[in-house]
């Protein structure tokens, strides 16, 4: 594992930007695989900002993003489209029909899962951004005795929904059920970057980065894979030093 330490989320955001556009640079069709929560936010604006001053060119690219909230339409702006739009999609030039979530108002989740892990498999991932959960979730791979290796519905934990009440209205809009990558998928991406900033992640990315590797904390099954960077501003990475 890589690690790597920010003073600023600037830095940061600039860091985890450039290595999704060196990709793109280095393989114009590439595969990229998407993340929501505030994490992004930054890293996708310095994204666009590279676009608008033609680095980069997202033409031939595909996107594949991790999760989706169940029952919340594309329209709604507490769904990830909704975020992936607004934040990433619509300042740059990838075509619509490119970009993939799984789609949360499918009236069969399970057939969902297949048909998005299907593209998964005829498009792997060439870098993956990931965020943390407080409670180690990646995506929405909640902590279980047992993970799904591919696509699934889940059912959020009470402080997942709690820690994203922040983008509700109110605690009962929050929705119950999510559809997500599997921890399987997201480890067959060839790169993976973990970006977590904040006090409050200092914990688990020390337990998810140290610790035992266990289901409990989804995230430390990271530790398994052979090419994760990690990206850290002092605060969240307070405790690993
Ligand atoms: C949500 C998303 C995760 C994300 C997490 C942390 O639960 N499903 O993919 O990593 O939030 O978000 P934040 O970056 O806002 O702390």
């Amino acid at each position: 594992m890589e690690m790597l330490m920010f003073d600023t989320q600037q830095e940061l955001d600039a860091y985890a930007a450039q290595l999704f556009i060196n990709t793109v640079k280095e393989k114009p069709n590439a595969v990229l695989g998407l993340a929501t929560g505030s994490t992004p936010i930054g890293i996708y604006d310095k994204m666009v900002e590279s676009y608008k001053e033609n680095k980069v060119s997202f033409k031939e690219v595909t996107t594949f993003n991790l999760d989706e909230y169940v029952g919340i339409t594309p329209e709604n702006d507490q769904s990830y489209a909704y975020y992936m739009n607004k934040h990433l999609f619509s300042h740059i030039d990838i075509p619509a029909a490119q970009t993939h979530l799984p789609n949360g108002m499918a009236p069969d989740m399970e057939g969902e899962s297949a048909r998005y892990d299907a593209m998964l498999e005829s498009q792997p991932v060439d870098i993956q951004l990931l965020g943390l959960g407080h409670n180690g979730h990646i995506g929405f791979n909640e902590p279980d005795v047992n993970l799904s290796g591919g696509t699934h519905a889940v059912k959020l934990k009470k402080e997942t929904r709690e820690a994203n009440a922040r983008f509700f209205a109110s605690m009962d809009e929050v929705p119950e059920y999510a559809i997500t990558m599997g921890v399987g998928s997201i480890l067959k991406a060839n790169t993976i970057v973990l970006a977590v900033r904040g006090s409050d992640k200092a914990e688990i990315v020390k337990e998810a980065l140290t610790g035992p590797i266990t289901t409990s904390v989804p995230a430390s099954l990271l530790q398994t894979h052979a090419r994760v960077i990690v990206l850290l501003d002092r605060e969240a990475g307070r405790m690993l030093v």
